[in-house]
């Protein structure tokens, strides 16, 4: 039997299904390449090009793998494109989501892990946050996400599907190996931005706002290596696969960091000066946003091995260096 992996040509899909293959599972990836890449897909892993609206394409792979659980990164996920762009979040997550399952429950498959995120929370009443805190996402992105846990929810009712939901924190950092690491386009994210300074393709990085009520007025968020994501994902499948009850998790260090602190790691991993320039705020950015993975700890037994930040941007690293334009 194989694990189904959607968007497995994505950065943490990519990373999931390296973890996978190193546990000797047997692994089969769709991703439509829009925003994924085919030479971040393991070769141990049978391929095929497919978009999960496509119900017919979602079809013929459940005909003929044999699969016993689904793990679903398949999404369009970035915050500022998501409120510029809302109808593409509902057309890719919504829509695509609900072929899936349509294609799920046709098939009788009932198992799935699915990247949700932090960004279901909004601007949270403390930290850190708890999976029973409230919901009131503050961009598109975050919204379609947590309408994609309620989809899941009211066809666990009717069909019996069993999920878990992961609410990412920030993730980052590249494969110990070198083989693969974070490559968007157009990149938005704070690591990957800040070493392109070091690499020599950005003269300095900015800040988004230094006005915010945290100890250095910059915004703080919770980092957590890819990999240590990419296991939470198997634990969580052999968690359905053991017959667990459909569950949902954060999955973060439980430490934050600021941006200012953020650019000082890097400038110490890379030994680059980094010129950093104070901007106006980033619209829809929380202050703060830093998990209780408590329960990731405790029910699925989930111990992330880079608690480290420097670690976790070497690794970035090491990656962006040898990969200045990506794969
Ligand atoms: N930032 C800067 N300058 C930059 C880029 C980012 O100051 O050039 C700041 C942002 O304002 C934010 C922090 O760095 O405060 C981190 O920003 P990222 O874009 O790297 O990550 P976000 O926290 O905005 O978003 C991430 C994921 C989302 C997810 C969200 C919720 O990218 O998919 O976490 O946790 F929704």
């Amino acid at each position: 039997m194989a694990i189904l992996v959607l968007g497995g040509a994505g950065y943490i899909g990519s990373h999931t299904v390296y973890e996978l293959i190193a546990a000797g599972r047997d692994v089969v990836v769709a991703d439509n390449l829009l925003t994924g890449f085919r030479a971040a897909v393991h070769p141990k892993a049978r391929f095929y090009e497919a978009d999960i609206r496509d119900r017919q394409a979602m079809d013929q792979i459940f005909e003929r793998e044999e699969i016993e659980g689904v793990i679903h990164f398949a999404a369009s996920s970035q915050v500022g494109e998501s409120m510029s762009n809302p109808l593409k979040y509902y057309d890719n997550n919504l829509w695509g989501t609900t072929c899936l399952l349509q294609s799920m429950v046709a098939h009788g498959v009932d198992k799935i892990v699915f990247s949700s995120t932090a960004a279901t929370y909004g601007e949270p009443e403390r930290v850190p946050i708890l999976e029973t805190d409230p919901t009131h996402p503050t961009n598109c992105y975050g919204e379609t996400k947590l309408a994609m846990e309620t989809m899941m929810r009211w066809t666990q009712q009717a069909h019996g599907l069993r999920y878990v939901a992961l609410r990412y924190f920030n993730a980052c950092g590249a494969h110990p190996s070198g083989a693969i690491g974070e490559a968007h386009n157009p990149e938005t994210h704070l690591i990957p931005l800040i070493l392109q300074v070091p690499n020599g393709q950005r003269d300095h990085i900015s800040i988004f706002g230094e006005d915010y009520p945290t100890k250095d007025g910059t915004c703080v968020r919770d980092y957590i290596h890819v990999t240590d994501l990419a296991q939470a994902h198997i634990l969580a499948m052999d968690y359905l696969l053991q017959g667990g009850e459909s569950n949902v998790f954060n999955l973060g260090n439980g430490v934050g960091f600021t941006v200012k602190e953020v650019i000082d790691v890097a400038r110490k991993v890379t030994g680059h000066p980094i010129p950093a320039q104070v901007s106006p705020r980033r619209a829809g950015d929380p202050a703060q946003l830093v998990a209780s993975s408590e329960k990731a700890r405790t029910v699925l037994g989930w111990k992330p091995q880079y608690a480290d930040l420097e670690t976790i941007v070497s690794s970035a690293w090491d990656w962006h260096k040898a990969h200045p334009n990506g794969y």
